[in-house]
C-alpha cells in the first residue's frame, strides 16, 4: 500500500481538489465491480482543520472510496500504514498561509494540532505531490516547502503544474516549468489545466468521475487519469 501526501504551504493551490480526484479516479480504475458490496482499496484523509472540511463532511458517505477526517486524532494519522484492505490513501494537508518565521519548529512545521498531524503523516509517506501554479506568488512557498520541510525528511516528491489555463498562452508555464527544473525538482509530464468545470465541482462537493460525459469535462477528467497514470496508481494488487 501507498500513502501519498499532498502538501504546499501556499494556499489554494489546489491540494484538496488533487487529493480527491486522485482518489476518485485510483478508485475508478481498483474498485470492484464485481462486488458490489466490495470495500474501495483508496481512501482519501483530510487533515485540513478547517479550509476544506465543509466539503469532506459533505461528502463523507456518498464518494467511490473511503472518506477520513482525521486533523485531531493523532493515533489514527500513525496507523495508515495498518488500514486493512487498503492499497492507496491520498492525503490532503493543509497550507500554512501565515505563519511568521519565528513561529516555526525546527523541522519548519510550527506548532499545535494541525503541525503535529502533519509530522505524524510525513512520518508514514511515501510520496509527496507537490503542486505548484503556473503565477510567480506560488515560487516561494513552494521552495520553502520542498526545501525545508520534504527534503530534509528524505521523502521522495513529484511537483504538478495545477490550475494552468490554455487561454493564457504558455509564457508563465514554462516560466513555472523553468524554475521547477532550475531547482533540479521532478516535474510531473501532467499539467493539470484549468477548468471552471472544477471550480463549480469543488464548490459542489462532485468528484471527476461524477461529471458528465461531454467534451469538455472529459477533458478536465482526463488531466486527473493521466496523472495518475504517472504515479503508477492503477495497479491491483
Ligand atoms: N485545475 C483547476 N481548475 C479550476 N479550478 C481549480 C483547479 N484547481 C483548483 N481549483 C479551484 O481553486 C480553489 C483552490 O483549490 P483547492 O481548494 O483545491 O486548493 P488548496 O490548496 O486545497 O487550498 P487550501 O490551502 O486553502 O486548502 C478551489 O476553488 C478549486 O475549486
Ligand atoms: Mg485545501
Amino acid at each position: 500500500m501507498a500513502i501519498h501526501v499532498v502538501l504546499n504551504q501556499k494556499g489554494g493551490v489546489g491540494k484538496s481538489t488533487i487529493t480527491v480526484n486522485l482518489a476518485a479516479v485510483t478508485a475508478d480504475v481498483l474498485n470492484h465491480s464485481d462486488d458490489p458490496d466490495g470495500s474501495s482499496p483508496v481512501a482519501a484523509i483530510s487533515v485540513d482543520p478547517q479550509g476544506s472540511a465543509v466539503w469532506w463532511a459533505s461528502r463523507i458517505n456518498d464518494l467511490p472510496f473511503h472518506v477520513v477526517q482525521a486533523h485531531d486524532d493523532l493515533e489514527n494519522l500513525t496507523q495508515l500504514k495498518n488500514l486493512p484492505g487498503i492499497e492507496h490513501v491520498y492525503v490532503d494537508t493543509p497550507g500554512w498561509i501565515d505563519m511568521a518565521p519565528g513561529e516555526e519548529g525546527p523541522d519548519a512545521l510550527g506548532k499545535g494540532d494541525s503541525a503535529d498531524a502533519l509530522r505524524a503523516v510525513l512520518n508514514v509517506a511515501d510520496q509527496v505531490i507537490v503542486p505548484i501554479e503556473p503565477e510567480p506568488l506560488s515560487f516561494d512557498p513552494t521552495a520553502r516547502t520542498i526545501e525545508k520541510v520534504i527534503k530534509p525528511r528524505g521523502l521522495r516528491y513529484l511537483v504538478v503544474i495545477n490550475n494552468w489555463d490554455p487561454r493564457d498562452g504558455t509564457y508563465d508555464l514554462n516560466e513555472t516549468k523553468d524554475f521547477v527544473k532550475a531547482n533540479g525538482w521532478p516535474l510531473a509530464h501532467t499539467v493539470i489545466r484549468h477548468y471552471k468545470l472544477h471550480t463549480r465541482a469543488s464548490a459542489d462537493g462532485q468528484v471527476v468521475t461524477e461529471y458528465p460525459s461531454n467534451r469538455v469535462a472529459l477533458q478536465a477528467r482526463e488531466d486527473f487519469y493521466k496523472f495518475a497514470l504517472e504515479l503508477n496508481v492503477g495497479r491491483g494488487r
